[in-house]
């Protein structure tokens, strides 16, 4: 089909809307297709719409929050962010549909549910009205770089329905004396004035300043000026601020928000969610996921969706059919220039110099990768996998004599 990959990022931007009649549409589509002959779109497309069926477990139904607990001018797109005096800088960026092009957060199920509860507080602020309380409004997310947190909050404000001013504080930070504080009283009275979501991203950005011992007696003014916005907040918007360094923050700073989630890295399963919704276009077998897992290990979301993107380019380029051992020849090429070919002798460093060793730890890490799938992606006898299983010991000191046998 003509200008099919056109077709294919409307359909996802689409889809990601949530509209019943648009996905409605998108299933004629498909079915059009394979009625055509068109087979291999027809399935790129059930993909597109299976993988937004599998995600919406953070995304059933959005809330409308009322505007008497969210106050405020509508924001639009004739409303211009402020901008640092000096620099004429923005200090935030405005969206206005947060979730748009983005994907779906995969989290644990632990996180999904803490996620959630977020949301039905405001889906039940009613109910909580008539128990003399409010739903929270500020929430901090800290954790590792990569796992998903400024996804998650712009998520979390799409299903507010709330458009998102999103300040980078790291921006804000000037190097003009008096200027960050004078930068964080704007920007709070821009967000106060309008009905949104503030997302304060890379937070800990302001505790940086203190490594510089000119900046202590600014950082303290910064500090004070942040804690007077935020409690001035309170009552008024959603806050959510997101670090890296959650040790950094200034204890007081803290306990100002009402949530503290921490977002980890992904555990085994949810690492395996990932690989299947950022890999389903090219319908893998789940075995090939799951080695494929196995050799990325425990990476971060973002690691793992650079690493699937990386490979879907490289078969796309190749031209060549997608079976398990294309995969395999593929993600060889590709582990040295992803920084994911480990210095030990790690799962992927086995998997690009010794793969009588990695068959032999990877069956015995018990994923359930069955000996055929890996005689496939090895493109080696069944035999020859049961022997070298067989030969593995836990330090993989097996003796090139016994593999040889
Ligand atoms: N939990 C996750 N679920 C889905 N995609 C993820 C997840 N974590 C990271 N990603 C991918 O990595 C990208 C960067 O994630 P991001 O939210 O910026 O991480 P963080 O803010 O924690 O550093 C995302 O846009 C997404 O493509
Ligand atoms: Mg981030």
């Amino acid at each position: 089909m003509e200008h099919f990959s056109a077709v294919q990022s409307l359909c996802r931007v689409g889809l990601e809307s949530g509209d019943a009649r648009f996905r409605k549409q998108v299933e004629r589509l498909r079915d059009r297709l394979a009625k055509a002959g068109d087979e291999r779109d027809a399935s790129t497309i059930s993909a597109l719409l299976a993988n937004v069926t599998s995600e919406v477990s953070f995304a059933p139904s959005n809330v409308e929050v009322s505007r008497s607990l969210v106050t405020g001018d509508e924001l639009t797109p004739n409303v211009h962010p402020p901008a640092d005096r000096e620099t004429s800088v923005p200090l935030a960026e405005i969206l206005l549909a947060p979730a748009l092009g983005q994907p779906t957060p995969i989290f644990d199920e632990t996180l999904q549910l803490a996620m959630n509860a977020l949301v039905s507080e405001w889906q039940r602020a009613d109910a909580l009205k008539l128990l003399g309380v409010e739903p929270s409004r500020s929430c901090l997310f800290y954790g590792p770089p990569g796992t998903g947190k400024t996804l998650a909050a712009l998520t979390l404000a799409a299903r507010l329905n709330l458009p998102v001013v999103n300040a980078r504080i790291d921006g804000l930070v000037s190097s003009f004396l008096g200027t960050t504080a004078r930068n964080i009283a704007n920007l709070f009275d821009f967000a106060n004035r309008y009905r949104c979501v503030l997302v304060l991203d890379e937070f800990d950005a302001l505790a940086k300043m203190r490594d510089d011992p000119h900046e202590l007696g600014e950082l303290k003014r910064v500090v004070n000026t942040l804690l007077q916005n935020l409690d001035a907040r309170a009552d008024k918007g959603l806050t959510i601020a997101i670090t890296n360094h959650e040790g950094l923050l200034d204890p007081a700073v803290w306990r100002r928000f009402q949530n503290h989630v921490r977002i980890g890295q992904p555990d085994l399963p949810t690492r395996l969610e990932m690989l299947r919704t950022f890999l389903s276009s090219l319908e893998l077998g789940d075995d090939v996921i799951k080695t494929l897992s196995y050799v990325a290990g425990a990476r971060s979301g973002s690691d793992l969706k650079t690493f699937a993107d990386a490979l879907r380019r490289s078969l796309a380029l190749s031209g060549s059919e997608v079976t398990p051992r294309a995969i395999t020849i593929a993600t060889k090429a590709l582990l040295p220039r992803l920084g994911i070919e480990d210095a030990d002798m790690g799962p992927a460093r086995l998997f690009l110099v010794d793969e009588p060793k990695f068959i032999g730890a990877i069956l015995h890490a018990e994923l359930g990768v069955r000996q055929e799938s890996l005689a496939q992606m090895f493109d080696c006898s069944q035999s020859k996998i049961s022997r070298w299983s067989a030969d593995w010991t836990p330090e993989g000191a097996s003796s090139e004599g016994v593999v040889d046998a």
